[in-house]
């Protein structure tokens, strides 16, 4: 398929060298059945290159099944990947197929496959060699036929080092690596993303949007995009939503971006810093602790203020639940689910969906953070 075309089909954007390679390599490997493992930072388009592989593949008109393997509770991974038979496990009063049967014929894109628990490794391995599995609770394999995608934005090869991925796995995955790049190593795409998801902003909330100025394009292009093309997508809506068909300049646009300090004088850092990602990730996550605290406490005063009244959390009214009744201390309390809600709702915000980082953030672990995005209906 012509590349230009693929590229508008699959809503692919970018024009650089890196893309480009990028977008021959997928399509040199969609229409055949190999295992292909997307790595790359959170946001770069792991997921949009998964399902590009698929469209272009001959199973197109068969399933795409995707698994999030970091969402799925360690002890019934198992059962959900390859099914289970009746009465296998406790709760288990049906027979139930797994995401392979259900991708048989087609696809399966397993993401955060970092987080496969090392027992369920092996398992995946024999899959992949052969088309084997066995239901839980079974001892007859059975046989299927789902091409693999595989992503992680984990390092696997040190993974592999600690003891938590089989190296096995790791080199039979690693056989074809498509490594997307940093939004960062590619900068000279963000004029061409940004005009095109202005664009679609705009059409699809029906608004206007008046342009931006050359200074502040620049100021885009020179930003780290630690959230890569997610935070500017996540950028771009904010900014046209709120800034309704005014010009963009660079005032408007260091509203919007997490890197800007806080103090005001230093917001015109230098972007092409030699931080490490570490020193970087640690400076977000510090910040967004404190940014946690300051909303801890602007909660408490407005509680204090105005005990029976909405409280305002992240621009959206949330009704507060205070409990009014308790007379004896006289204080005034927010059940803890509910501020466990908002602060993991606003750990989300402040790092673009990253729920890496935003986990990491609140201290809890990323499954932990899936469980709990799931229980609260945050998705
Ligand atoms: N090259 C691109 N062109 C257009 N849109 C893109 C591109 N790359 C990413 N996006 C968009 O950015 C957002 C994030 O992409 P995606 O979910 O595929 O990232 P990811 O790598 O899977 O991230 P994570 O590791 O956090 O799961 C999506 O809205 C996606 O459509
Ligand atoms: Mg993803």
């Amino acid at each position: 398929m012509d590349r230009d075309l693929f590229q508008k089909e699959s809503g692919i954007i970018g024009e650089s060298i890196e893309m480009k390679e990028l977008v021959d390599v997928v399509l040199q490997v969609a229409p055949t059945d190999i295992t292909v493992l997307i790595t790359g930072e959170s946001g770069v388009g792991k997921e949009l290159v998964a399902k590009a592989i698929h469209s272009a593949s001959r199973r197109k008109l068969r399933p795409l099944v995707s698994v999030n393997a970091g969402a799925i509770p360690e002890g019934i991974m198992e059962s959900e990947l390859f099914g289970h038979e009746k009465g296998s496990f406790t709760g288990a009063s049906d027979t139930r197929k797994g995401y392979f049967e259900l991708a048989d014929g087609g696809t399966i894109f397993l993401d955060e496959i970092g987080e496969l628990p090392i027992g369920t490794q092996v398992k995946f391995l024999r899959v992949l060699e052969n088309g084997e599995y066995m239901r839980v609770g079974s001892s007859t394999a059975r046989k299927v036929d789902a091409r693999v995608i595989a992503a992680t934005n984990k390092d696997l090869e040190s993974e592999v080092k600690h003891g938590n991925f089989r190296a096995d796995l790791f080199f039979r995955l690693r056989s074809i690596n498509i490594r997307i790049p940093a939004l960062r190593e590619h900068r000279e795409d963000i004029p061409l993303l940004f005009q095109e998801i202005a664009r679609h902003v705009a059409e699809k909330n029906n608004i206007s949007f008046a342009g931006i100025t050359p200074d502040a394009m620049e100021y885009l292009k020179g930003y780290q995009w630690p959230g890569n093309v997610r935070e500017l997508r996540n950028t771009v809506e904010s900014m046209l939503v709120v800034e309704r068909g005014r010009l963009i300049d660079t005032a408007s646009i260091r509203k919007y971006l997490k890197e800007a300090g806080d103090d005001g004088h230093n917001r015109n850092l230098p972007v092409f810093t030699h931080k490490s990602a570490e020193q970087v990730e640690r400076e977000l996550i510090y910040r967004a602790l404190l940014e946690v605290k300051s909303d801890i406490m602007d909660i408490k005063g407005m509680l204090a203020q105005q005990p029976r009244s909405p409280v305002a959390v992240n621009s959206q009214y949330v009704e507060a639940h205070v409990d009014t009744d308790n007379h004896s201390t006289g204080e005034n309390f927010v059940p803890l689910n509910e501020m466990e809600k908002r602060m993991i709702l606003s750990a989300l915000e402040r790092f673009n969906d990253n729920r890496r980082l935003a986990s990491k953030a609140l201290n809890i672990s990323e499954r932990t953070l899936y469980r709990k995005i799931k229980e609260y209906g945050l998705e």
